[in-house]
Formats: C-alpha cells, structure tokens, sequence
C-alpha cells in the first residue's frame, strides 16, 4: 500500500505508487458509485474560489454529493485570499468548521499557505503553477484509452502553464514519455523542468522540451490548453500571441504528422485559437468530455484517500 495522502497541492509531491492508487480508486468509484455512496458521510468540504470555475465547481460539488459529503462554495465575495484576513487565519477558521478545504487560487504560495496553517487537508483547484486534480483526470482518461500508461507517448503543445507543469510532472512520475512544445519564451520555468528531468530519471521515462513544432515526433495522444491562462489576460499583448502561437496550433494536420489517435483539451477552449473546432468535436480523435467526466471521478478518489483511507484502496 502506498504512504497515506495528507494533502493534494503538487503532483511532484506525489509517488508513483499513490497516483496509480488514486487512478485505480477512481475507476472502481466510477464503476460502482453506489458502494461509496456513503464514504463522506458526515463530511463537509469548504470550497474557496478566487477564479472563475465551471468544471472544477460542478465536479467538487456534484462529486462530493455522490460520496454522501456535503459542500459549501466560496466565490470571490471575499475577496483575494490573504487582503481582507490573513491566509492563515482563512485556514484556521474554515478548519473549525470543514473536513477538508477545496482551493482554487491565484498564487501557489496561498496553497501552501493553507496548508500550512489548516488542521485539514487541502486541495489544490489550480494555481498559477499546477493543475494536479486536472491532471490525474487526464491520466485516468489515458490508462482508459490505452490501458498502459507505460507504452503512452503524450505531447503537450501551447502555452507552457499550470495544466502543462501538472501532465508533465505526473508524466515523468508515473513512466509516460512525454514531449513539452512550446514557442520560444513560453515555456515553463527552469526550476520546472529541472524537476521533470529528475523524475523522469528515476521512473525510466523520456522528457522532451523542444520549440520546433516539426520535431514533435510519433506520439499516441496531443494535449493543448488556452493560449493566455486565468489571471493572465492582456488585451495589448493579444496580437502578439495569435502570431507567436499559430503555427502551434493542434489540428487534424498535427494529429496526423505525429500519428496520434487521442486529441486532449482541459477546457475551456479557444476554438480555432489552440485548437480547431473540427478536431475539438471530431469524436474520433477528441475525448474532452471523458476528461471532464473523469475530474468527478479523481477528485471522488483524492477526497475518499484524503478522508476515509480505510476505503481509498
Ligand atoms: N491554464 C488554464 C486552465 C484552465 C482550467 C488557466 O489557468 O486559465
């Protein structure tokens, strides 16, 4: 069995062994829904949104119903994590009152202050540098498609972001060789890669980080995300980036140069910006809805492992 999940804020803070757990997990949950129908009974969840959410929202929300918990959203009404009261005393207070605190924040550094300072776990909803419940949805997706993940090949192509940092730091945990194109500059930190390079070392698996769109190889599956990230938007830079990322664009032409079956997308998307509307809606290639499904069902698997352990294995 693998070592007990005390929080979820970072997928490098994962094992190997635990994200195969949480995978496994959320397949038997969404198998059998009604055997853990009850294993948060008695449970509530706080859920602090400093951004916009439909997925995220609906799947905590929903999710935790189906596991017989209970959820409370907190939208942006109180304002940016930390101005209004401290990050700490946000955690010690809600710890009063919640079994666990769900985050959706702007700075990581409001995760970890959470965490820190709450007497629950905590989860991470996205930041500015990861995505982890997004991630394990898009792996769980992928050991769905293709059974082992270790034959898997994935390439991400776009803006190097928080969904990047979290599919390439689980790629490079779980075995998955895994291949970052990004346009020059907007790739993701040295620190970032330096990490992926590290783990991937360790599991056995290839790491690729490459700016040339033609090198992107033979892969089994093509993820991209929005071009310009929450919190990031700036009309005047707009021109540049359609211009910088065009020629990055994911679309029948890409799938086809890299032999890809599985085309993947965390949503929401920019249709005809990082991706085209045909590829997005072309049930051949296209499994964004599995993956939306799927954050249900991780997220099931993370607030079971996190709560009630004793029925996480
Ligand atoms: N990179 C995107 C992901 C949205 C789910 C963002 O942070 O806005």
């Amino acid at each position: 069995m693998s070592k007990m999940l005390n929080n979820f804020l970072a997928d490098d803070q994962l094992s190997k062994a635990q994200i195969q757990q949480l995978i496994e997990l959320a397949i038997k949950i969404k198998n059998n829904p009604a055997d853990y129908s009850q294993t948060l009974a008695g449970k509530s969840v706080a859920m602090i949104f400093e951004k916009p959410s439909l997925r995220t929202h609906v799947s905590f929300d929903m999710g935790i119903a189906k596991l017989g918990g209970h959820s409370l959203y907190l939208g942006q009404q109180n304002g940016k994590l930390g101005e209004r009261e401290r990050v700490s005393d946000y955690a010690k207070n809600l710890s009063c009152y919640a079994d666990a605190i769900v985050a959706r924040v702007f700075e990581n550094s409001a995760i970890e202050g959470l965490a820190e300072h709450a007497s629950v776990p905590v989860v991470n909803a996205l930041c500015d540098l990861y995505h982890p419940c997004q991630a394990l949805a898009d792996f769980i997706t992928l050991t769905e498609k293709f059974s082992d993940l270790s034959k898997v090949k994935l390439a991400y192509v776009g803006d190097g972001n928080n969904v990047s940092n979290s599919l390439m730091l689980m790629a490079a945990t779980l075995g998955v060789d895994f291949t970052l194109v990004c346009p020059q500059g907007y790739g993701p930190s040295e620190e970032m890669i330096n990490k992926t390079q590290t783990l991937a070392s360790e599991s056995g698996a290839t790491f690729t980080f490459t700016s040339n769109i033609d090198a992107i190889g033979s892969q089994d599956a093509i993820y991209t995300d929005t071009w310009v990230s929450m919190g990031d938007e700036d009309a005047s830079k707009k021109v540049t980036i359609l211009e910088v990322f065009t020629p990055y664009q994911v679309n029948h032409e890409l799938m086809a140069k890299a032999g890809a079956s599985v085309v993947m997308h965390c949503q929401p998307a920019h249709l005809e910006e990082e991706i085209t509307t045909a590829l997005f809606d072309d049930e051949n290639y296209s499994v964004v809805f599995q993956e939306a499904e799927n954050r249900m069902w991780g997220q099931a698997a993370v607030l079971v492992s996190l709560l009630n352990p004793a029925l996480a294995t």
